[in-house]
């Protein structure tokens, strides 16, 4: 039997939250308090499958032109699983790294992403990156004003390694639900070659089964980077 080529790193784009809540009749939160917890089934099936390193996009720095009524109740989602309920991170068994601009987030919800990736860091086996106020653009043109200021020129290497994502191999698969077929700002730099799949689900309904037929596409499918014959990853 052929076996099934697992991504290194899988990233999410968890799209969708606040049209499952509309489409219940129910407040936009309530679409990314399932969402949330979606996150963490949908983690922690794709840890058990293998995948060693999950990135899931969590706020843009876009979102932050949302009204301050929806990004209060996403700062208290964040509150509660990164400190009050932080087992249920802890429980994936991944060290968790934090990326994105964490000095516009209240002081005390940037303060409890800090001690969780504190207590997590002695974990070497799994890998979970939250992109929380996370633009790709930004951090680019960060990492470009940081190699101007060391007035150095950059190759492809020296430049991951002043992104947020730095030592992190780039993402081979990413997944977005929510029945939009666009980036929207994530991981630009360093998703030069990888898959894309999208998913007319929307996050919180996103469930195991349809992460198992996105993984089984991406191994169906031939990486050339470029070349002629699909790389031998196995
Ligand atoms: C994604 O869901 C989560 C965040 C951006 C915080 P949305 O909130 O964008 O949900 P839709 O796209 O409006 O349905
Ligand atoms: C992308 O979703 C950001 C996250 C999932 C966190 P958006 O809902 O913000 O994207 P657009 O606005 O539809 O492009
Ligand atoms: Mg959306």
């Amino acid at each position: 039997m052929r076996t099934v080529k697992l991504p290194v790193h899988l990233a999410f784009i968890m799209d969708g939250n606040g049209r499952w809540a509309t489409r219940r009749l129910r407040p936009r939160a309530f679409g990314h308090k399932a969402g949330v917890q979606n996150m963490f089934r949908i983690c922690g099936h794709a840890f058990h499958l293998g995948v060693r390193i999950v990135t899931v996009f969590a706020l843009s720095a876009e979102n932050l032109s949302r009204p301050q009524e929806e990004l209060d109740e996403l700062f208290e989602l964040f509150r509660t699983f990164f400190d009050k309920k932080k087992e249920k991170l802890l429980e994936l068994g991944a060290k968790v790294h934090v990326i994105g601009d964490l000095a516009a987030l209240p002081a005390d919800v940037a303060a409890c992403m800090r001690a969780l990736e504190e207590e997590t860091s002695h974990i070497t086996e799994r890998l979970l990156n939250i992109c929380v106020n996370y633009g790709a653009r930004q951090d680019v043109l960060q990492a470009v004003n940081r190699a101007v200021a060391l007035g150095r020129f950059m190759d492809d290497t020296s430049f991951h390694g002043l992104l947020l994502t730095a030592g992190v191999p780039d993402p081979d698969l990413i997944i977005r639900t929510g029945n939009e077929m666009r980036l929207s700002n994530f991981l630009l730099y360093q998703a030069a070659y990888a898959e894309l799949y999208f998913s007319s689900r929307m996050w919180p309904e996103f469930s195991r089964r349809d992460l198992e037929k996105a993984l089984v596409d991406y191994s169906s499918r031939s990486r050339r980077f470029g070349g002629l014959r699909a790389k031998e990853q196995e």
